[in-house]
């Protein structure tokens, strides 16, 4: 649950930065506009931020700069180390989106980059369940991450892949947790959210969804 990915992006983290360059072309759709994605998710952050899966810290960075108080998340020892590297004075703990460290006050924000789609819909279903425990009553949850308007885009973009002979990525459009956005609605319609989706590429979009606490309870 939460750490079947580590042994890759262990293995990946020295030349991830190359990746979101846009240094591989399978890869270069779904990295293009890599920093605007960032910024996007950065500039709709406020206060004190909770950011899962920080691999390299390039997000983090951005939070960091804004003024934010920010904790990081992270499961692969080594794209901790060098987002902790990059980012010596911020704290940036192991675990994962489901089993993290405890902060002992509200979050007003929980914030990811490419890295939601590692849990299972059952599994996303259960942290927006224990992210309405841990947000303040008008906490936000914003995410960038590749996600399909519905399940005949996301196989029309898995066949794209196959017939461009971009094997790797077609795999993991095959293989990873990609979810649809009326998915995501469901979920976070479920648990008290109001929802907006923004798309960036062909693949990610950046999801915002706000807390209110109020209507859950009314
Ligand atoms: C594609 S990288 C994205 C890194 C960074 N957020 C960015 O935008 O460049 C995905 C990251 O999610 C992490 N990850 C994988 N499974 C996770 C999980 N269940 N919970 C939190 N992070 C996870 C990986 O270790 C990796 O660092």
């Amino acid at each position: 649950m939460g750490e079947q990915f580590n042994r890759l992006f262990d293995e990946w983290a020295a030349s991830y930065d190359d990746t979101v360059q846009g240094a591989d072309m399978e890869y270069r759709e779904v990295f293009r506009n890599y920093e605007i994605i960032l910024q996007k998710i950065s500039d709709r952050a406020h206060g004190f931020v909770i950011e899962f899966g920080v691999g390299t810290g390039n997000l983090t960075k951005k939070l960091m700069e804004k003024g934010l108080e920010v904790v990081g998340i992270e499961p692969s020892d080594n794209m901790r180390k060098i987002a902790q590297q990059k980012l010596p004075n911020t704290k940036i703990m192991k675990g994962n989106f489901l089993s993290f460290p405890r902060q002992n006050k509200k979050v007003d924000a929980i914030v990811s980059s490419y890295a939601f789609h590692h849990l299972t819909d059952k599994e996303k279903e259960q942290a927006i369940k224990l992210y309405t425990n841990i947000l303040d009553t008008q906490g936000k949850i914003i995410f960038g991450d590749t996600i399909f308007e519905n399940d005949k885009k996301k196989n029309e973009a898995y066949l794209q892949a196959k017939k461009k002979g971009y094997h790797r990525l077609a795999e993991d459009l095959n293989t990873e947790y990609y979810t649809t956005i009326p998915k995501m609605e469901q979920i976070l319609h479920q648990y008290g959210f109001t929802t907006s989706f923004e798309q960036i590429n062909d693949y990610v979009w950046i999801l915002e969804a706000q807390l209110n606490r109020e209507a859950k309870l009314a």
